[in-house]
């Protein structure tokens, strides 16, 4: 079955004029429709927080692009979030040089006193643990990104500031 067939029309997402308008911005820079796919994506993620079934339907159906090409990005890119994600997401790196560093325990930790596991948000709706390969700071292992903040050379012993310091962000 299509992903088209699972949608109840009536779940058609209308977007918002600032969502239009930058996507249809985005359409004007860029002559091929295929290449603005991932940033049209974000551009509703960066709105919705993450990007339903119901949001990939109507962005196919906006771009005019086939609805089986825009679900292969949404599902290949993987910080396009394809179910609701806590106010921060932690992405802790998962690849080899981190691990070598110890990222392994970090993660563990990082489970531990969130009490959740990969893939999972706390009950709270603060916080969603997605570990991730290699994030390109080898040289910094081992590192996490948390809303598009990198934390280097993460250490056991920082991470309770590091998560008391992403709860008072948000909270602000
Ligand atoms: S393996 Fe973690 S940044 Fe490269």
């Amino acid at each position: 079955m299509t992903l088209q067939n699972q949608i109840p029309t009536n779940e058609i997402v209308e977007f918002s004029d600032v969502e239009k308008a930058q996507i249809d911005k985005l359409l004007l820079e860029n002559p091929h429709i295929s290449g603005v796919s991932i940033d049209a994506l974000k551009i509703i993620q960066n709105h919705r927080s993450w990007v339903s079934d119901a949001c990939i339907l109507s962005l196919s159906q906006y771009l005019d692009l086939p609805l089986s090409d825009l679900e292969s990005v949404a599902t290949f890119y993987n910080l396009i979030f394809r179910q609701p994600v806590g106010k921060v997401v932690l992405h802790p790196c998962d690849g080899i040089s981190c691990d070598l560093m110890g990222g392994e325990h970090i993660r563990k930790c990082l489970s531990n006193k969130l009490e959740i596991n990969n893939g999972q948000t706390t009950k709270d709706n603060q916080f969603t643990l997605i570990s991730l390969p290699c994030l390109g700071a080898c040289d910094k292992a081992p590192v996490m990104i948390a809303n598009e903040t990198l934390f280097e050379l993460i250490q056991e012993k920082n991470l309770p500031l590091i998560i008391n310091n992403l709860k008072e962000a948000i909270s602000k």
